[in-house]
C-alpha cells in the first residue's frame, strides 16, 4: 500500500483546504478533485513547467484527467522567465480563446516559479478561478504552494506584482523529487531545516539522523519531512494569512542576510544555499546579541556540512553589495528591521533592531564567513 498523508490548511480568513502528500497520489487526482473541490469544473486547464511536461508521471496525469474532464495543457518555461506580465497576458488570451468560465479549474504543475505565475493568473482572471497546485520541487512542496502568496517580476524587480489567493487543494506526489537535480533538492532542504530550527526541532532530528537517506531520496523519510514542514507553514498561515502580524516573519529566518548574499552573488548561488549561509550568520548575530544559544549555530553548521550546503560566501561576492541589499530590505520600516531570532531549537522571537546597528554588526561578522 502506498502511503498518503493529509494536512488541512486553515488560513486566518480564506476557506480551508487540504494538502495531500505521498506517493502514487497522481493516479487519484480526478477522484481527489471530486472529493475536495466543491464545484464540478466545466473544463480543466493544466499549466505545466518545462521539463516536468516531459516526465512520464506528468503524461499519465494528463491521460488520467482526460478520461474525466475536458482537459487543456499549456507548457510554461522554467524558472523566473515565466514570472512576467508578457506570459500572464499570453495565458489570459489563451483562457479567453478557450472560453474559460468561473467554473474552469486551473491546475499548476511545477516548482515555485510556476506556482507564482499560475497563482497570480488564477487570482485575476474573471476575479478568480479555482486553483489546484501540484508542486514538483522540494521548495514548492514545503513552502511556496502553501499560503496563497504569489507574484510576478516587473522592471527587474522580483515579486513586485502579486496577490494573496489560496488554492482549493494542493497535491504533492513525492515521485517528482526523483528527477529533481541534486542541487535543487539540497536547496529545498535549507527551507526544511529552517522550519526545524525555528518551529519544530523534530525536523532537525530527522535531518541529522537520515541525511544519507534524504539525499538518496528515501520516500518515507521525505514524506515525513514534507508533512512536518507543511504543518509548520500551515500553522503560520492559520495565525497570519496576510502578513499582518509579526509571527509570519519567522519564515524569513536566514533570509535577511540570505537575500543580500543571493542578490550580490548574481545567480552563482541558489536561494537555498544563500538561506543556509544566512541562517548561520543570523544565528551567529543572535549569539553576539545575547539571544541565541551556541548550540543552534553548531547544529546548523553540522547539518550544512552533512547535506552538502555551503557555510561560506564565495570570495568574489562583494561584501558592500550584500550590506547595501540588507540595508534596503523590504522588511525594513523606517530605521527599524524586524528580525526572527532563535533562542534554542524550536523557540523563536521576532526582535526589532536598528538597521544601522544590524549593518555594523554584520560588517564584522561577514568577514568570518568568506571562503579563504
Ligand atoms: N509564493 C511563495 O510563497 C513563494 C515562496 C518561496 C519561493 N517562491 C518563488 O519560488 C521560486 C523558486 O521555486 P523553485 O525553487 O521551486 O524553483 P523553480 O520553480 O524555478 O524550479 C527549479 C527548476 O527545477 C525544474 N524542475 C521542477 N520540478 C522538477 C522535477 N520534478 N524534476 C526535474 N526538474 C524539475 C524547473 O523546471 C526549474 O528549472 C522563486 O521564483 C521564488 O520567488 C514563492
Amino acid at each position: 500500500m502506498s502511503r498518503i498523508e493529509k494536512v488541512v490548511v486553515k488560513p486566518t480568513y480564506s476557506p480551508e483546504y487540504s494538502v495531500i502528500i505521498g506517493e502514487e497520489v497522481l493516479e487519484k487526482v480526478p477522484e481527489i478533485i471530486t472529493r475536495e473541490v466543491q464545484q464540478s469544473p466545466d473544463k480543466v486547464v493544466i499549466f505545466v513547467q518545462e521539463p516536468v511536461n516531459k516526465l512520464d508521471l506528468f503524461t499519465s496525469l494528463v491521460e488520467n484527467m482526460r478520461e474525466t474532464y475536458d482537459t487543456y495543457v499549456i507548457d510554461v518555461p522554467p524558472g523566473e522567465e515565466a514570472k512576467s506580465l508578457n506570459y500572464v497576458l499570453e495565458y489570459v488570451r489563451y483562457l479567453h480563446n478557450i472560453q474559460a468560465t468561473r467554473a474552469t479549474l486551473i491546475i499548476g504543475v511545477g516548482g515555485g516559479a510556476l506556482g507564482d505565475v499560475v497563482g497570480f493568473l488564477s487570482s485575476i482572471y474573471l476575479r478568480g478561478l479555482p486553483l489546484v497546485l501540484v508542486p514538483t520541487t522540494l521548495l514548492s512542496m514545503v513552502d511556496s504552494s502553501i499560503g496563497g502568496k504569489n507574484a510576478i517580476n516587473l522592471f527587474n524587480i522580483k515579486n513586485v506584482l502579486g496577490t494573496f489567493y489560496q488554492p482549493k487543494l494542493v497535491i504533492e506526489d513525492l515521485r517528482f523529487l526523483d528527477t529533481l537535480p541534486e542541487r535543487e533538492l539540497r536547496s529545498g532542504l535549507a527551507e526544511v531545516v529552517k522550519y526545524g530550527v525555528t518551529i519544530n526541532p523534530t525536523i532537525v532530528k530527522i535531518v541529522e539522523t537520515n541525511f544519507k537517506k534524504i539525499l538518496s531520496r528515501d520516500r518515507d523519510v521525505l514524506i515525513d519531512l514534507v508533512k512536518l514542514s507543511v504543518e509548520c507553514k500551515a500553522w503560520i498561515v492559520h495565525l497570519d494569512e496576510r502578513e499582518e502580524k509579526d509571527v509570519r516573519q519567522v519564515l524569513n529566518y536566514g533570509h535577511t542576510v540570505g537575500h543580500g548574499i543571493e542578490a550580490a552573488a548574481k545567480g552563482a548561488l541558489t536561494h537555498g544555499e544563500c538561506v543556509m549561509i544566512g541562517m548561520l550568520i543570523e544565528s551567529d548575530l543572535g549569539i553576539r546579541l545575547g539571544y541565541t544559544d551556541r548550540s543552534v549555530w553548531s547544529k546548523l553548521l553540522e547539518i550544512s556540512t552533512n547535506i552538502g550546503l555551503p557555510s561560506k560566501i564565495p570570495k568574489d561576492v562583494d561584501k558592500n553589495e550584500i550590506l547595501k541589499k540588507i540595508e534596503y530590505d523590504k522588511k525594513r520600516v523606517g530605521t527599524i528591521i524586524k528580525l526572527p531570532i532563535v533562542h534554542r531549537l524550536g523557540e523563536f522571537e521576532i526582535v526589532r533592531i536598528e538597521v544601522s546597528k544590524l549593518i555594523s554588526y554584520l560588517d564584522n561578522i561577514l568577514d568570518e564567513y568568506y571562503e579563504k
